[in-house]
Order: structure tokens, then C-alpha cells, then sequence
């Protein structure tokens, strides 16, 4: 990182820099007004820093990013990539004075194959428009964050991010089969393969995917696709304990069963969701648990799963009856962050992901740190897969209030360690988790992860400072 403090001391003329850019660039890709900019310097994370970007492009082909970062290398100057900036953790924050690259106007769909199974698309197409285009094909790209209307490919290659699928489907890793990638000096890199199978050389294509624009900048993707499955149907159980529901959780997964999403919801979200959406949710429950089956028979295995939530203490058991009131509980569930930051105005999410069995530890520690810094913590999860979603509730104006949250944001993290579990299981490391990161890799994985960064970015010119 010395070459970003160098950037600090020298930095570069921003006029030349303007000027360069414009070189390769039509005149309405290169934003330099600074209220402009402003609205770019910053993801969706809270606590983390973010300077005034030099400029943002918005390039439309390949050759316009090649441009970006060859002019970045000749003048020194940093670069960071941006998506649809709903990421959790800063990787998208601007860094003082650099170059954002912002990918949203490569949008393209470039091809859906039906034999192949694979799609092919730039890497600003928004989740949930490749997965409508698919649809329409009777085809299937499984991976689902819940800001899938505004979260970008690209971005979710960065992020390696999940979603409400990813128990039965996978997470964005499972999908990406090769790469287009702009290198910091400029050249393409093609890494990957649209075949069934390859393993021809070095796995470079997933080095990239949650690399957080690191490495380089991902220009194409081919992506794999499944069938279309049958509608899923979703249950709501309610337990009188968030131990409870994880037991059920467990006896879900030890009696075989593969639901399509096995989801937790705890009494503060639960709130919260009806709160900001009248949705009538059950409020005297203490854990709501949604599971939900795409499967030929959906009612059958629905019927299995409700009485092993019987069994484990569920006090009602509700199967939704139709698709739309299935989509209805899916709904609430994905509102579940935007309706918890609305409790005290401003939330810091976590991703803490343990072994699927430790789950109900994870949840007793995490109620323990709220008792103990006396937070709201409300929490939803994806609890089929152990990644929970820890969201404190604090009043970033009280400055005491603030310092506990910060405080119990970390006890959550080391708990997950202490568990085997991991500091992020979607939402990346960018600049919140940063310091936790080389608690988790350890020094020998750290050292050759600097290496790695070297290899690819020698200067420390793609977004510096973040990850490690
Ligand atoms: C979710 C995001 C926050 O699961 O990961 O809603
Ligand atoms: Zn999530």
C-alpha cells in the first residue's frame, strides 16, 4: 500500500487526469462535479470511511475499462470498482482522490444458451434482471441477495455473494465458470471455460470471485444456469425459542431434507418487518422459522419439515397455501434489514457464518452481547446455512450508544471464530472486517495473499486499502 500514501503526498492533477480519461472516453462517461461524485464515494456499510473520488467513469465496453486502468497505471493513481454500491462492508467506498469505475452501463444479457446452460452477460446487468431474462427461457440463475433489484453481477462476483437460495442452490462461486477480467496494466485476462468441466491449469477464475475489485476488473462472465424448478411453497413456524428453532433447523438437515430456503427471524425483526410493512407477521412468537420446498411434491416434504418443527417445540405450524402467499412471507423476510435499520436509525449488519450445528450457540451468544452492552440486536438468518445476520439497532448521534454497538459488532465476530465459524459468510471483508481478517486467515494464508495481490496489482493500485 506504500504506492496509495505516495498518491496521498503527490497526488495527481486532476485536470490532467480528467483530460487523460477523456482520451478514451465519450465525454458522458467521465463525471467530475463534485456533488456528483459525492453520491458515488460511498456502499451501503456503516463506520467506514470514504474520500472524494478524483473523477467517475462510466465506461461502456471493455476497451474504455482497458483505457481507465492504463491511464491509471501511467499516472499513479488508484482505482476503485464499483457495482451497484449495496455492498455491506465499504469494499465500494472511494478511496481519497482515486478513479471510480463504476460498471453499471456495461449491462448487456450478451448471450442465455440453453444447451450450454449458461449465460453470458456484462458485469452491470442487476441480479434479478438476468434471472427474469433466464426465466423467460425456462431457465434458472439460482443466486439471490436480498438487494437483487439493485445488486449488480459484477458486484456479486466480488463479494462471492449469497442469498435466500443458497441452502439448496449455492452461492455465486457455483455459477461463475470463466472470466473476462481488465488487469491494473490494462490487459485482458480471459481465465475459465463455458465447458461442463475444465480444469485446465490454475483455478484463476475463482481467485477473482470475492477478490472485492482487488485483483482486477471483471468485464464478462459466463455463468452456468440451472432448469427452472417447480414454484417453491414456503411454511411459517413459530417457536417460543430461537434454541428451539434452531434444533428444528438441525433435525431438518440430519433427516435429509433439502429445502429451497430454511430461514430465521427472531422477535426484534419480526417486529420491525411488520412495523414497515403491516404484514401481520406473528409478534409473540420468539423465532419464526420459514422453510420451502421447489420440489415435485412441495405439500408432502412441507408436511415432513412441520412435524419435525413440531417435534422440536414449534407452537403453530402455518403452510402457506398458495405461490402468493409464499411470495408474501419471502417478502417480509427479505425487508428484514431495511425494517431493522428503521428501529433507531442506523444499523451495523452482520454476516458471521458457523457450522449449521453451532447455530443455536451463535444465537444464545448473540442475545448474551446484547444483554451485556444493552443493545437491540435483532437478528434473521440463514439459518439452513449458519450464516446469521446479527443487525445491531444504535442512535449513531449518541456517540456512547455508538461506541457499544462497535463493541458488540466485534464480541459477535470473535464468538463466530471461537465457534468455527467465519467473520463473513456474504457480505466480504472491504473495510469493516478488515482487522478481523488476518485473525481468521492466520499469518502464513495472509502473507500468501499479499503475494497474490502483488502478482496481479503490483503497484497497489486497485482498490488499496481494503480486504488487508
Ligand atoms: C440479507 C442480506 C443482508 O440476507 O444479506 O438480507
Ligand atoms: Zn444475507
Amino acid at each position: 500500500m506504500t504506492q496509495t500514501r505516495e498518491q496521498r503526498t503527490h497526488p495527481t492533477d486532476p485536470a490532467a487526469l480528467h483530460a487523460a480519461l477523456r482520451a478514451g472516453l465519450p465525454a458522458h462517461a467521465v463525471l467530475t462535479d463534485p456533488d456528483v461524485l459525492a453520491g458515488y464515494a460511498h456502499d451501503m456499510a456503516s463506520f467506514c470511511p470514504a474520500g472524494a473520488p478524483a473523477v467517475v467513469v462510466l465506461p461502456r465496453t471493455v476497451e474504455q475499462v482497458q483505457h481507465v486502468m492504463r491511464t491509471a497505471t501511467a499516472l499513479r493513481v488508484p482505482v476503485v470498482p464499483q457495482g451497484g454500491r449495496s455492498g455491506l462492508s465499504g469494499a465500494a467506498n472511494a478511496d481519497e482522490g482515486c478513479v471510480v469505475l463504476s460498471l453499471v452501463r456495461m449491462d448487456r444479457v450478451l448471450e442465455i444458451d440453453p444447451v450450454d446452460r449458461v449465460a453470458v452477460v456484462e458485469p452491470g446487468v442487476v441480479n434479478a434482471d438476468l434471472a427474469r431474462a433466464v426465466a423467460a427461457r425456462g431457465l434458472y440463475y439460482p443466486p439471490d441477495p436480498s438487494s437483487r433489484e439493485t445488486c449488480t453481477i459484477g458486484g456479486n462476483i466480488g463479494t462471492a455473494s449469497g442469498g435466500l437460495c443458497c441452502v439448496k442452490y449455492g452461492v455465486t462461486a457455483e455459477y461463475v465458470l470463466g472470466l473476462d477480467v481488465v488487469l491494473a496494466d490494462g490487459r485482458l485476462l480471459r481465465t475459465g471455460r463455458r465447458t461442463a468441466k475444465g480444469v485446465a491449469g490454475y483455478d484463476l477464475t475463482h481467485l477473482f470471485v470475492g477478490s472485492e475489485g482487488s485483483l482486477g476488473v471483471v468485464v464478462r462472465a459466463v455463468l452456468a444456469l440451472k432448469p427452472a424448478p417447480p414454484r417453491q411453497l414456503v411454511l411459517a413456524a413459530e417457536f417460543p425459542s430461537a434454541s428451539a428453532a434452531c434444533e428444528a433447523v438441525c433435525a431438518i438437515t440430519a433427516e435429509g431434507h433439502v429445502p429451497s430456503l430454511l430461514e430465521l427471524m427472531d422477535r426484534t425483526t419480526v417486529r420491525a418487518v411488520n412495523e414497515l410493512s403491516r404484514m401481520g407477521l406473528p409478534e409473540t412468537t420468539e423465532a419464526l422459522l420459514l422453510a420451502a420446498f421447489d420440489t415435485p411434491d412441495p405439500a408432502a416434504d412441507l408436511a415432513a419439515v412441520a412435524a419435525l418443527c413440531r417435534a422440536a417445540g414449534a407452537t403453530e405450524v402455518v403452510p402457506a397455501d398458495t405461490a402468493a402467499e409464499s411470495e408474501l412471507l419471502l417478502q417480509a423476510r427479505r425487508l428484514a434489514l431495511t425494517a431493522l435499520e428503521a428501529v433507531k436509525g442506523t444499523t451495523m449488519i452482520d454476516d458471521v457464518c458457523v457450522p449449521r450445528s453451532r447455530l443455536g450457540e451463535m444465537l444464545e451468544g448473540i442475545d448474551r452481547v446484547a444483554r451485556k452492552y444493552a443493545l437491540t440486536i435483532g437478528v434473521c438468518a440463514h439459518a439452513g446455512d449458519g450464516n446469521t445476520h446479527p443487525t445491531v439497532c444504535f442512535d449513531a448521534t449518541d456517540p456512547e450508544e455508538t461506541a457499544r454497538a462497535r463493541a458488540s459488532f466485534d464480541e459477535i465476530m470473535a464468538l463466530g471464530l471461537e465457534l468455527g465459524g467465519t467473520i463473513t459468510g456474504e457480505h466480504g471483508v472491504g473495510l469493516l472486517k478488515k482487522d478481523w481478517l488476518a485473525r481468521e486467515l492466520g499469518p502464513v494464508a495472509l502473507e500468501l495473499h499479499r503475494g497474490i495481490k502483488r502478482t496481479f496489482d503490483p503497484l497497489g493500485l486497485l482498490n488499496p486499502g481494503k480486504v488487508f
